[in-house]
């Protein structure tokens, strides 16, 4: 029970990772407060938690509204007197059709892709802090990605963005680590979610691909699954990290490892594909 007693508010929790997360912190003690752009989806995960014996909360909110994030926090304030632990796992790059690239990247794109994945996640920070502020403890996690860090195919603004949670994450844990709040960011490689459905729907092509991928690619050779980033983000997010802050954990099956960088390109490999 690493979390007794806490209570975490996880963006975009009912899919993916999020949702995985959600549910090991449950299982540690922790009550829920679920967020997601569907109250239905966000709903089936809250009621997974309550089959859990914690608490749970379901609340629709895009995090990219600065209304609807405020009335998010104050709804979870109130219900719950608190908010402990804040994971900023919504996001992704749906609705751009893979578009990324400098030839064919729009300024309305870039802004839509750079408001969900770094304005996003700073604005429900900024609202979580109050909370945390308050009561002098606080623990904020934020979710990267090795594309920030080390691109296999071109998706400018998502990767921008995620390279700039990355800065958020150093100058708010030098920030506020006097006022007992830590702020680290999990930097995940490939992992199996939903996340991927925009660019291969499930089946034979995505197994493929994944497979593709994880050969050439990740030194473990295999795509990680959602739990693999709940484990990290339960250290992140418990007394077990209490010495920890301002770092990136990179949970990407030991691809940071490869000298050379990323050399296998989604874009290519996919483009081939269609030719056959
Ligand atoms: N899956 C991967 O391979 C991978 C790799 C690196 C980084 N990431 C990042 O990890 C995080 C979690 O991704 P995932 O793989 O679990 O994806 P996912 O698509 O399975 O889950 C993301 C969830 O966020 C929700 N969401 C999207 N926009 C939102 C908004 N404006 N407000 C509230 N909720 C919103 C979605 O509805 C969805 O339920 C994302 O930030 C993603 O960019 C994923």
């Amino acid at each position: 029970m690493l979390l007794k007693d806490r209570i975490a508010l996880v963006t975009g929790s009912a899919n993916g990772m999020g949702r995985a997360i959600a549910r090991m912190y449950a299982e540690n003690g922790c009550d829920l407060i679920i967020n997601d752009l569907s109250q239905d989806a966000a709903q089936v995960v809250a009621d997974e938690i309550k089959s859990l014996g914690r608490r749970a909360i379901a609340i629709k909110a895009d995090i990219t509204n600065a209304a609807e994030i405020r009335s998010m926090v104050d709804t979870a304030v109130k219900e719950f007197g608190k908010i402990d632990i804040l994971v900023n796992c919504a996001g992704g790059v749906s609705g751009t059709e893979g578009r990324g690239n400098s030839d064919n990247i729009t300024e309305e794109e870039w802004d839509k892709v750079v408001d969900l994945n770094l304005k996003g996640p700073f604005m429900v920070t900024m609202a979580v802090l109050e909370s945390m502020k308050k009561n002098n403890y606080g623990k904020i996690i934020f979710i990267s990605s090795m594309g920030a860090v080390s691109p296999c195919v071109s998706v400018l603004h998502y990767h921008t963005a995620k390279a700039g949670i990355l800065g958020l994450t150093k100058n708010l844990a030098f920030e506020l680590a006097p006022r007992n709040i830590y702020v680290n960011a999990i930097v995940p490689g490939p992992v199996e979610t939903t996340f991927w459905d925009a660019l291969v729907p499930p089946g034979k092509d995505r197994d493929d691909l994944f497979a593709a991928i994880a050969k050439k690619e990740v030194p473990l050779e295999k795509i990680g699954k959602a739990v693999d980033i709940a484990g990290p983000a339960l250290f992140l997010g418990s007394g077990l990290s209490d010495y920890v802050t301002g770092q990136i954990i990179h949970v990407a099956g030991g691809q940071p490892l490869l000298a050379h960088g990323a050399t296998f390109n989604i874009e290519e490999y996919l483009n081939e594909k269609m030719k056959k």
